[in-house]
């Protein structure tokens, strides 16, 4: 499994025919250096909530790829009106597709969906524990600390990918405290330093995360599971 980190908390996962990619937040994002249009055969696009630097540009994706998007089921009633491809989920849920396992995990934030001037109900927010060929990672899309992260340990999580940039999430402290809980065997840090009000230093989360093996990936930047 290759998973190539597009910066703020998009990911693009590949395992053979299957290129997922989550929270596709790319033409709004200012450390972005991808394009929407350089996006191929994306086979399927996660969103964990409704907000704007998650929800991006998912449809856009959707749209030029025939993508299947996985998201809660307010979050896909929402979608429909732009007839994209949709497969609701809830948290707590999993379910086996062709490519492998989804499962919709907790998460202590939230989902409205910015619409005009207009704010649509985006459901829960949520995260992903996603299983492709015996790879199992967790994106904990945008959350603060929970005691419940502590039942992730009981998936055996291979790559978990956590918040650390503060003021929206949990800060480094709290992430640092959430790997603790997952247990996976690599933690790789997210959505930090997009903006100034969630500059975080990733070195910093590393050096606290004393005694786990964490990755800490550029944009564009590649890992292998
Ligand atoms: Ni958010
Ligand atoms: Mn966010």
């Amino acid at each position: 499994m290759k998973i190539t980190y597009l910066g703020h908390s998009a990911l693009v996962v590949e395992e053979g025919s299957f290129k997922g990619i989550i929270d596709p937040f790319i033409s709004g994002n200012p450390s972005s250096i991808a394009s929407v249009e350089g996006l191929k055969n994306i086979t399927h696009v996660f969103v964990t909530h409704g907000h704007g630097d998650h929800l991006g540009d998912a449809v856009e994706i959707a749209r030029n790829n025939n993508s299947l998007i996985i998201a809660n089921a307010e979050i896909c009633a929402y979608l429909n009106r732009f007839k994209v491809r949709t497969h609701s989920m809830h948290i707590g849920g999993r379910y086996r597709f062709d490519f492998g396992t989804v499962k919709m995990t907790t998460a202590l934030h939230g989902s409205g969906i910015t619409d005009g001037g207009n704010i649509i109900c985006g459901g829960n927010p949520c995260g992903f524990v996603i299983e492709v060929a015996g790879r199992k990672i967790y994106h904990a899309g945008d959350t603060g600390l929970t005691l419940d992260m502590n039942l992730l340990e009981d998936e055996n999580i291979d790559a978990a990918f956590l918040p650390i940039g503060g003021n929206y999430t949990m800060d480094i402290d709290d992430a640092v405290k959430a790997a603790r809980f997952v247990k996976a065997k690599v933690t790789v840090p997210i959505h930090y330093n997009t903006f100034g009000v969630i500059a975080a230093d990733p070195a910093d989360f590393l050096n606290k995360a004393k005694g786990l093996d964490v990755v800490i990936l550029g944009i564009n930047e590649s890992m292998n599971l």
